[in-house]
């Protein structure tokens, strides 16, 4: 009877335990995950997106996209990062905003930007994060490096004999858009791609017309829970747009889940991501 009772009394007990050592090692292992491998797990993603208003000559342009670089040391991924972007060789590069995580990264930030290569150039916005970051110098000092910053406003650039607009709003989030401003003087008929920091903007955007809008701000939600990361991100962030393609009308737009991080150096289901759009003319 004692050994039948010691036996009942120890299994339920043993069988808690094991259940908490196997929780604490997922745990663990999903912690390790999230912080040292996800964030360094650069992705690429391909989309082509179809125009019925698009030029001929500008058909088969290439824009690579990178959003929230957050900055922190030019460490593997950086380099990775460099050589990635310019194996794509794209035409046109952009950079939608928070470039670095500290102050003390900016000649980094400008040295690594300089070493990325795009046939017509590089074109960059102001994010919150930059804004509450950097000081005039600093942003002096990027605005003059390789990248041109739009700041409310716009830059056409011929491409085949053909122009399109490239057009830069300051960040939304802190107030600092002004679209009208920033599309003085670009042709209602022209190709006209929007930069915004936040895609909050879109609304606006394709009211104005604008027939591409390139956008980060919500990292993906940076942790991806489904649901839960759309509730946070709509309440919190850029309207609900978190992630990937998007369209309003005849206005398309594209959310990065950016290179960085913030606030904790985390991320899950949600991988770093370079964005490379091919624009084609739809055929009618
Ligand atoms: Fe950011």
């Amino acid at each position: 009877m004692e050994n039948v009772s010691s036996v009942t009394m120890k299994l339920p007990g043993s069988g808690n335990k094991m259940l908490k050592v196997l929780l604490i090692c997922i745990i663990g292992l999903f912690l390790i995950y999230s912080f040292y491998i996800e964030p360094n797990r650069l992705t690429v993603t391909h989309i082509t997106i179809k125009f019925e208003n698009l030029n001929e000559n500008l058909n088969g342009l290439t824009v690579l996209h990178l959003s929230d670089l957050h900055l922190n040391k030019i460490g593997k991924k950086e380099k990775k990062l460099i050589e990635t972007v310019n194996q794509l060789n794209p035409d046109i590069l952009v950079i939608t905003g928070d470039f670095v995580n500290k102050r003390e990264m900016v000649d980094d930030c400008i040295q690594m930007i300089n070493k990325f290569r795009a046939k017509y150039g590089k074109w960059g916005v102001w994010g919150n994060n930059d804004h509450c970051m950097l000081n005039q110098k600093d942003k002096k000092k990027l605005a003059e490096s390789e990248i041109v910053i739009l700041g409310n406003e716009n830059q056409s650039i011929a491409i085949n004999q053909q122009n399109m607009w490239i057009i830069g709003v300051d960040d939304p989030v802190g107030g600092h858009d002004n679209l009208s401003r920033a599309m003085g003087g670009v042709p209602e008929e022209g190709f006209k791609l929007l930069l915004s920091h936040s895609p909050a903007i879109i609304e606006e955007a394709h009211r104005a017309g604008i027939e591409l809008v390139l956008a980060g701000h919500t990292h993906g939600g940076q942790v991806y829970i489904p649901l839960i990361s759309h509730l946070i991100v709509r309440l919190l962030r850029g309207k609900g747009y978190i992630a990937g393609l998007y369209s309003v009308g005849q206005t398309y737009l594209y959310v990065s889940r950016g290179i960085g991080t913030s606030i904790l150096p985390l991320r899950a289901f949600c991988p770093p991501e370079i964005t490379l759009i091919k624009l084609e003319k739809e055929k009618t």
